[in-house]
């Protein structure tokens, strides 16, 4: 039984939130390592719908331990609206939702900053989700970041003014009021300290020695690979590292002690926010993909630009993170089209490009190279075995998996936990060793 990370192999939105709640009760703890509540899935439990933007998906499975990491941003009226939600619903977390007290506070004059720095970027924004993520964690590494641990430190208040100075210089500049003395946020941070002090932890500490005793942790990235602060479409990104190294950073759980990477890809591609797309549909194909898949986004509900599946960009993530299996999703979108291009490489000044560029000017100036598969124009929804696929669907996959160099080990079929088809052989299977039976049951099988 093996350590896992889930990771997104696009730019986000891939649909790992079904997947990482199908595959919670197979582990001992589900742990978050990056980003902060730019994330957002919606997970149904019950009859119940959740949004949890910060909380691992794990909460909602009865007594399963969830770690949120020391490489997140926490903004902690965030966390206490999801806490609020959960106890609404009866669901525990005291004792079993561990912060750590390394995770970066993210304070709202992040999120000014943000917003203030969008809005006067114009044409050239990022198109960020707005929640201060970007400034907190340039705070953190220029070492003005408060850990959630200071938040109650007797040099709050001067540890905050270093902070509030460089952020006021900027948001003056563009427009924006001045932030006060620091004393009122001070006083904020205090309370909250007194909220969140039950939930923080030596988060390392914890992780080490659930290992030691042989307990299995799934790391859930949030985000998608081509959205990485390093390897992504730089500078339009995030400020984390959803890949798979950002598991290790995010956590302080050795590479060594973490085996397997489960990438989610969706069968076409969708961005939300600026930056490159090379194969963006504009027009009545990238609609299509729209309404059908339901790309509006969950945190923002902004409509999500979209293209087909794109195995450039997703070989890449698949080096990126060391991708043994995938879990294919929303793959039911594409049901009624009787053609489906795959884009295989880039055309770039009359050269073919296999790799993905790591030059922005490049990458916008590319154009896709397509391969044109059959597509099976059956209902996929429900199938829980890829035999009983359509011959044409199994072809497309194939296709895929070729292409990007990896295997699909999970095909989900509908947004259902119901909806999946679990590959009875691979990866996955050796990972997961007789603890697949648990992801089965969950599945209805
Ligand atoms: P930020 O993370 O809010 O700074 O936004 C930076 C970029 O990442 C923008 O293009 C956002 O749209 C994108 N982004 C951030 N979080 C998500 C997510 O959970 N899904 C998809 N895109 C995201």
């Amino acid at each position: 039984m093996t350590n896992l990370i889930v990771v997104g192999m696009q730019w986000g939105d891939e649909g790992k939130g079904k997947i990482v709640d199908l595959l919670c009760p197979a582990f001992d703890a589900v742990v978050r390592y990056q980003g902060g509540h730019n994330a957002g899935h919606t997970v149904k439990f019950g009859d119940r719908h959740f949004a949890l933007r910060l909380i691992p998906s794990g909460i909602l499975h009865a007594g399963q331990p969830c770690v949120m990491g020391n490489g997140m941003v926490v903004a902690p009226d965030a966390l206490f609206e999801e806490l609020d939600q959960l106890q609404a619903a009866g669901v525990e977390t005291a004792g079993r939702l561990f912060v750590s007290n390394r995770a970066q506070a993210l304070l709202p004059i992040h999120a000014d900053l943000d917003q203030a720095r969008e809005k006067a970027a114009g044409g050239g924004k990022v198109g960020t989700t707005g929640r201060g993520i970007g400034p907190a964690y340039e705070m953190k590494t220029a070492r003005y970041g408060l850990r959630l641990s200071e938040l109650a430190s007797p040099r709050l208040e001067e540890r905050l003014r270093a902070q509030m100075v460089r952020i006021e210089a900027e948001l003056t500049a563009l427009g924006g009021e001045p932030l006060g003395a620091p004393s009122r946020l001070a006083d904020q941070c205090r309370a909250w300290h007194e909220r969140l002090a039950p939930y923080l932890a030596d988060t390392e500490h914890l992780l080490h020695g659930w290992i030691d005793a042989g307990k299995t942790l799934l790391f859930e990235g949030a985000q998608g690979s081509l959205l990485d602060v390093d390897h992504g479409t730089y500078p339009f990104v995030t400020s984390s590292s959803p890949t798979a190294g950002g598991a290790s950073t995010g956590t302080g759980v050795a590479p060594s002690a973490i085996g397997g990477v489960l990438g989610i890809v969706k069968a076409y591609t969708t961005r939300v926010g600026g930056g490159p797309f090379p194969g963006e549909l504009a027009g009545e194909a990238g609609e299509f993909l729209r309404r059908r898949g339901n790309e509006f986004g969950t945190v923002t509900g902004r409509p999500r630009r979209c293209g087909w599946f794109d195995a450039v960009a997703v070989r890449y993530a698949v080096r990126l993170n060391g991708t043994r299996a995938l879990a294919l999703t929303k793959l039911d979108v594409l049901d009624t089209l009787a053609e489906i291009p795959v884009c295989v490489a880039y055309r770039h000044r009359g050269e073919v490009l296999s790799n993905f560029p790591s030059c922005l000017d490049t990458l916008e100036a590319v154009e896709p190279v397509y391969e044109v598969l059959e597509g099976w124009r059956e209902d996929t929804s429900g199938i829980l075995d890829f035999a009983r696929l359509p011959k044409a669907a199994r072809a497309y996959i194939a296709f895929l998996e070729e292409q990007v160099g990896s295997r699909v080990a999970l095909l989900s079929t509908g947004p259902r936990r119901e909806e999946t088809i679990v590959a009875p052989e691979g990866p996955l299977v050796d990972w997961l060793g007789s603890r697949l039976e648990t992801v089965l049951a969950q599945r209805g099988a």
